[in-house]
């Protein structure tokens, strides 16, 4: 079976005021009445050819997420005494399985539209990684958004392709000039690999962060429920993210083409793009109570007081818990930076 590694981390803050430290993104009811959380459970579950997931988080959001796993059977927790980015924490989790599990790394905080798609991208990408290919979801590319990875394909290889080169996070002319190309997908963030594998790779391309996270499972306790990873040795890990860590550097990447109505709900603009199916004949979407008129593209959503809005185009207002955010949507990948987010 593949064995599903939930990452809980980030603080989601470009969508303050509703994502807040103590409740941030991923545990947000966002797109429909569940949480983004409880979907990327559900979509691994109830399928034999998925093992129980594994979920790594901090201290912080563990009774949260105890809580929105319900009664998924087998699922285990996994405790980082310290937030150190995916590379770590997806090497925790390849520390606790067995070497020749093959490993579905699903971030907690994505939307996914077609839960089937999902999972064939998944079997694909796991008879690779099988093969010894540390694989990424390709995501068709269609604006040269600088806030992802890149993937170049190379060579036809079974359900998917090499890549020739994983580039994370370029800056616009790159992604510019990525994307004029045709020949780049965006990484969707979703990786399939032995855990033995990635272990490998880590200790060749960072070898004191894998041993650093060797120690820190060696010295570990379990409680049944949770496994907390040593505190002392983990803390010393100069983090990093698995794209720079590890794909980056790779000559064993490989990706899986999933047109599966992929969003990171990035931002509200994002938000409001994901729930267009439930837009008015104007563009506009109304979550709780709000009177438009004359409005275009808007997206308002409010947890109690009422919007009113007039001769508004292309404009996100966001009601919640006290707070007041009104921004134009190509603002909104800035909402992050403003003061109310911040310090929260
Ligand atoms: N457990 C844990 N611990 N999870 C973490 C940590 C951590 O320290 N840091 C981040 N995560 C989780 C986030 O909650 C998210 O679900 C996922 O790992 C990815 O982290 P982000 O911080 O959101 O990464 P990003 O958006 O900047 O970039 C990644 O995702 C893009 C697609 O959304 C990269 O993989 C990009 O290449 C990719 O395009
Ligand atoms: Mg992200």
């Amino acid at each position: 079976a593949i064995h599903p590694v939930i990452l809980c981390g980030g603080s989601g803050t470009r969508l303050w005021p509703v994502s807040r430290k103590a409740c941030p993104k991923p545990f947000l009811p966002l797109v429909s009445d569940e949480t983004l959380f409880e979907q990327a459970v559900r979509r691994v579950a109830g399928d034999d050819r998925f093992a129980a997931p594994m979920v790594v988080a901090g201290a912080a959001h563990a009774d949260l997420i105890l809580a929105q796993l319900g009664d998924t059977p087998g699922a285990r927790l996994v405790i980082e005494p310290a937030a150190k980015n995916t590379a770590p924490a997806i090497a925790l989790a390849a520390a606790l399985l067995p070497e020749d599990a093959v490993m579905l790394v699903c971030p907690s905080d994505h939307h996914i539209a077609d839960s089937a798609a999902f999972r064939a991208a998944a079997l694909a990408a796991a008879a690779l990684a099988r093969e010894d290919y540390l694989v990424s979801f390709g995501i068709a590319a269609d604006r040269p958004e600088t806030g992802y990875g890149y993937l170049r394909r190379g060579e036809p290889l079974a359900g998917g392709f090499a890549i020739r080169e994983f580039v994370e996070k370029p800056d616009l002319a790159r992604a510019e000039a990525y994307l004029a190309s045709g020949d780049y997908s965006w990484n969707g963030g979703i990786f399939a690999f032995r855990a033995g594998h990635l272990l490998a790779e880590l200790a060749a391309h960072r070898p004191e962060m894998a041993q650093l996270v060797r120690d820190a499972v060696a010295r570990g306790k379990d409680d049944g429920a949770r496994f907390h990873p040593a505190a002392e040795p983990f803390a010393a890990i100069d983090g990093d993210s698995i794209d720079y860590a590890v794909m980056e550097n790779t000559v064993r990447a490989a990706m899986v083409p999933a047109s599966m109505g992929w969003s990171d709900i990035g931002n509200w603009a994002a938000l409001g793009e994901a729930l267009a199916g439930e837009a008015d004949a104007a563009g506009n979407v109304v979550r709780g109570s709000a009177d438009l008129a004359q409005c275009s593209g808007v997206f308002a959503m409010s947890d109690g007081p009422r919007i009113s809005a007039v001769g508004l185009t292309d404009v996100c207002i966001i009601v919640s818990g006290g707070e007041v955010l009104v921004t134009t949507r190509d603002g909104a990948q800035a909402v992050g930076k403003l003061p109310g987010a911040v310090n929260q």
